[in-house]
């Protein structure tokens, strides 16, 4: 009996034991197993992160090679612009350091000097205006005011008769005053210099939009003058296109940055021989006659913040 139990232990010892060790070597298995695939897992992870990183270089030298051609194109443009005046400029000086130059020929070489000076003097403030990110300070602005002061610009006698309409007071937009202002001033003076040869008459209506549209105000700004035909009116707001031998072609491009920054609209009407209107829209925003001072804040951040995805 004895025998039996002693024999029925090993035998069950022995089975016990070689449980053991197989599960041992299948530990084992799986250890190498893991670890393999631990290995392999790194490997992609490594090849994962050198692809992001070899993308991410493809896309930056992409975005570069968009820049450089940016600027490539933007500089042979201002270098354009820059040539002529200095060639007129350098022209002048050898001619004034001539012996023989009369005192008239020099007094008419001297103000060509100050004229192209000039011209100089605003390619570099247009070109800054354009080229600066725009940074909008919005104020209550009383539009009428600002319209008033950029027709002043229009030179009495010259045969341009101006008008001003606002068949019912918009009163204040929430806009900045000084962006406001450019564009209202090269809106005006693209307006008189239309009408420079034949005289005519300058019209800004200032008008709530109609009912239906999107809330805010229009003003357009009418002239009878030369007007434009379908090639110039497509290139006009362009930057650097001119049809002016004095212009620098930087005003309408200007004007639509400016516009576009205050989330607004600019529109061009304008057939050759008929005269052009130019349509300012201008959004609504609710101002502190019609709202909390705190909200006027808030509303004024959440445009400016919008206006500055808009650039
Ligand atoms: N009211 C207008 N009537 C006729 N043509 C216009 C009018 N406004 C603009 N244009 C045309 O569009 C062109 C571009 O106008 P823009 O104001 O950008 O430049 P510019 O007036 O030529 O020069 P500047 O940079 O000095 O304003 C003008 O040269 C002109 O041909
Ligand atoms: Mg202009």
């Amino acid at each position: 009996m004895v025998d039996q139990i002693t024999a029925a232990m090993a035998a069950a010892l022995i089975f016990l034991t070689g449980a053991i060790v197989a599960l041992l070597v299948r530990s084992r298995r799986l250890a190498a197993e893991r670890a393999s695939a631990e290995r392999q897992i790194a490997e992609l992870e490594r090849r994962l992160a050198a692809a992001e990183t070899a993308q991410e270089a493809a896309e930056s030298a992409a975005i570069e090679k968009e820049q450089l051609a940016a600027i490539g194109e933007l500089s042979a443009m201002i270098a354009h612009e820059i040539r002529n005046p200095l060639t007129i400029i350098g022209n002048a000086v050898t001619t004034l350091r001539r012996r023989e130059t009369t005192p008239e020929d020099r007094a008419t070489l001297f103000g060509i000097l100050e004229e192209e000076a000039g011209r100089l003097n605003r390619l570099m403030n247009d070109l800054l205006s354009y080229a600066r990110p725009v940074s909008l300070e919005l104020q209550p602005v009383e539009l009428r005011e600002v319209i008033e002061r950029a027709l002043s610009l229009v030179p009495a006698g010259g045969g341009v008769d101006v008008e001003l309409i606002e068949p019912e007071p918009v009163g204040e937009v929430l806009a900045d005053p000084n962006l406001l202002r450019q564009v209202f001033e090269n809106l005006v003076t693209n307006a008189a210099q239309a009408m420079s040869h034949e005289g005519g008459t300058l019209t800004v209506r200032i008008e709530r939009s109609a009912a239906g549209q999107p809330s805010g105000v229009n003003v357009l700004v009418e002239d009878t003058g030369e007007g434009m035909d379908t090639s110039v009116r497509d290139r006009a707001l362009l930057p650097f296109f001119t049809t002016r031998p004095s212009g620098t072609g930087l005003g309408l491009a200007i004007v639509a940055r400016f516009v576009r920054a205050h989330g607004g609209k600019l529109e061009l009407k304008s057939a050759a021989g008929t005269g052009t209107t130019v349509r300012v829209f201008l959004p609504r925003e609710e101002l502190r006659n019609d709202v909390g001072e705190s909200h006027i804040r808030i509303k004024q951040r959440a445009a400016a913040a919008a206006a500055r995805r808009a650039i």
